[in-house]
């Protein structure tokens, strides 16, 4: 289904639109290819880990836009109480995959803000995402997430989140249907570049700075960049 272009955020039929655009193209690459992004964690979770470990208390984490879930089972096998969410959860007896599920894992099929709108305030100690806030979001839509993160968090809890930069070999490339955003190609994927400039906007007056960090990733067959962004709940 291709989308002419992005009609208004307030728009609701709009933005229902895109939110089952975004649903049914992950839902085709992971029917495709269960490990779409290997089968191992990414490289995020494991510089997250230390992070993580080093924060007193902290147990329960709320992954957004987990995909399949590799990260939230990583961090769940690391010892972590992990929810993940995405827009589509394809089950392994879908696919030909025998991922096992740890106990300390539950995966939850829903749009983010619908999510976070009915999660409990302050339920979790850490929110984390993974190249989750690239997707097709426009900047009051990261704006709302953002405040909902921070409701979702307990006080000083750490948001820590990945975001392919401004500085990415494919910003740019594609037809732009937004700030900084592009679909690379007719129906693929949008995705919405972040800048460091951009990172510190959206967190102003909710959260402040604890890491950040610009690293390239992908190797030589799909080189990325992504910035690595931490910050605590004021
Ligand atoms: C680039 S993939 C990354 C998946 C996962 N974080 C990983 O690294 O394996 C982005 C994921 O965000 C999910 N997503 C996109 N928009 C979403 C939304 N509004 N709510 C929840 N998940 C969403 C997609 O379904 C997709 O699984």
């Amino acid at each position: 289904m291709a989308l002419a272009g992005r009609m208004p955020d307030d728009e609701p039929s709009s933005l229902r639109v895109r939110r089952e655009r975004q649903r049914a193209f992950w839902r085709e690459r992971y029917l495709e290819e269960p490990a779409f992004f290997g089968e191992a964690e990414s490289g995020f979770a494991r510089w997250c880990l230390p992070l993580l470990r080093a924060e007193k208390g902290l147990d329960s984490i709320l992954e957004l836009g987990c995909g399949y879930g590799r990260d939230s089972r990583f961090l769940a096998s690391e010892g972590f109480r992990v929810v993940g969410v995405d827009l589509t959860t394809v089950r392994p007896d879908e696919t030909s995959s025998s991922r096992e599920t740890p106990s300390r894992f539950r995966l939850i099929e829903s749009d983010a803000a619908e999510y976070l709108a009915r999660v409990p305030s302050q339920k979790f100690d850490a929110v984390y995402s993974n190249m989750f806030f690239n997707m097709d979001f426009s900047e009051s839509e990261h704006r709302s997430l953002m405040k909902a993160i921070r409701s979702a968090l307990r006080p000083r809890g750490l948001h820590l989140y990945s975001a392919r930069s401004t500085f990415d070999p494919w910003y740019g490339r594609g037809r732009s249907v937004g700030p900084d955003t592009f679909e690379a190609s007719p129906g693929g994927a949008i995705i919405h570049f972040f800048s460091m400039e951009y990172v510190d906007r959206l967190a102003e007056g909710l959260f402040t700075p604890v890491e950040r960090s610009d690293q390239a990733e992908g190797g030589e067959d799909f080189p990325i960049r992504l910035l690595y962004v931490v910050d605590r709940r004021t």
